[in-house]
């Protein structure tokens, strides 16, 4: 299950350094192509021979080789990787890549790797809950490491407790798991919609609405962090997106939204509307700025069109339709009601009575509806990337 990946280990002086070679055997069985970085100490336990003949490479422990000169590249190995497992990962060494050291080739490759990081510690169960390290964890988990948590048991020490190393099937699982959810929408284009959008009144004024964007941004990103290919259709927001599998289209106004949201639905396995669009635009835009004169000014306003319904419209069987409601009273009755004008496979509900939900927050809290009528999922409050991944779990079912 792990055919043509391209992962290297690393392997720390811990003496679970022993269970590495049960481990890298099981990656070459699943198919995986295995590079070996050993830290000196890591020598003193398991010896590089018996890592090389398993993982079919010469293993690397040093920047060059004394005898000939020969350069281990840490940077070509760091962008050669589609994962870097570093097995075990003593307390030292967590320490130094949280801070950035890099006085070792194991180092200098985690810093140079561009691929997911995997960290499994092995360590007695004193060591192990130190703040110390329990703050460089937090630390290695928040800049986006993935920490495959030790196990509780007898350890080395003969004390028993957290500490040692995952064994080494829980580790490969927890790469299987990776891999298949990364790929899991491979080959799949979705459109989303975000952020506000702006009617103009005059050159200088438009109306507007307290939408961040950040929902919208959320799901694209973890869209294409499943490998599909992602048009979002982005009202005027301050974020930034780094993916290149997002291709972004910035739209202004309504009017704008729509055309760009026509132009690309068909040709998309779905989307996933969050824009909080104006309902209404200004009948006419002033060419010059409005004066202040007089003691009323009244603006005439038209409604847009309902992207989301006319999108509903035009979907095939085959796509795959998610909408937005924020609500502040009868919730689910008015969800319900937008699931089938809007012509949904599903709703996401925000109540603005929920705290932490809707506008320019961090957080959401969500309730999804289907157009199966099946009950109504209610979420706890979650940051939005987390939300993003439940409703993306939820649009995967559909496939
Ligand atoms: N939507 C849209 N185009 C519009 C208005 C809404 O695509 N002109 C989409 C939103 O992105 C969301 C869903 O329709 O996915 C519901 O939006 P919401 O503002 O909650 O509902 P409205 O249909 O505008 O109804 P109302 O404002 O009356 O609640």
């Amino acid at each position: 299950m792990l055919k043509g990946k391209k992962i290297v280990v690393g392997i720390t002086g811990s003496i679970a350094a022993y269970k590495a070679a049960i481990l890298v055997r099981l990656l070459v069985k699943e198919g995986a192509d295995v590079k070996v970085i050993m830290t000196a100490l890591a020598k003193e336990f398991i010896t590089p021979l018996t890592m090389a003949t398993l993982s079919k490479h010469p293993i690397m422990v040093d920047f060059y080789n004394p005898e000939n000169g020969d350069w281990n590249s840490h940077v070509e190995t760091g962008i050669w990787a589609d994962a870097y497992l570093i097995a075990p990962a003593t307390a030292n060494t967590m320490a130094k890549m949280a801070n950035g050291v890099a006085d070792n080739l194991l180092l200098t490759t985690y810093l140079s790797a561009r691929c997911p990081v995997f960290v499994a510690p092995a360590m007695d169960l004193d060591m192990y809950q130190h703040p110390a390290t329990q703050r460089n964890i937090e630390v290695l988990r928040t800049i986006g490491n993935q920490i495959i948590e030790p196990e509780e048991g007898e350890l080395a020490s003969g004390l028993s407790g957290k500490g040692r190393m995952a064994e080494p099937e829980h580790i490969v699982t927890a790469l299987i798991r990776y891999f298949s959810y990364k790929e899991s929408l491979a080959g799949k284009t979705f459109m989303v919609t975000a952020g506000p959008t702006h009617e103009s009144i005059d050159p200088v004024r438009f109306i507007g609405n307290h939408s961040s964007g950040k929902m919208g941004y959320a799901l694209a990103e973890e869209l294409a962090s499943r490998s599909a290919n992602v048009i979002l259709v982005s009202g005027p927001t301050n974020l930034h997106t780094h993916n290149n599998r997002i291709k972004r289209i910035n739209v202004t106004a309504a009017a704008e939204m729509y055309a760009a949201c026509i132009e690309n639905f068909p040709s998309t396995d779905g989307a996933i509307m969050t824009a909080a669009v104006a309902d209404f635009t200004t009948a006419q835009v002033s060419d010059s700025k409005i004066k202040r004169q007089g003691n009323r000014l009244t603006l005439e306003l038209v409604p847009t069109k309902d992207i989301a319904a006319e999108l509903g419209k035009i979907k095939k069987e085959k796509q795959i339709f998610v909408g937005f409601a924020l609500e502040n009273e009868h919730e689910l009755e008015n969800a319900r009601k937008k699931l089938l004008n809007k012509n949904l496979d599903f709703i996401v509900l925000n109540s603005l009575q929920d705290k932490g939900a809707g506008f320019n927050v961090s957080t959401n809290k969500i309730t999804i509806i289907d157009k199966k009528n099946q009950e109504p999922q209610v979420f706890r409050l979650k940051s939005k990337q987390e939300v993003a991944k439940d409703i993306i779990n939820k649009l995967e079912l559909y496939l």
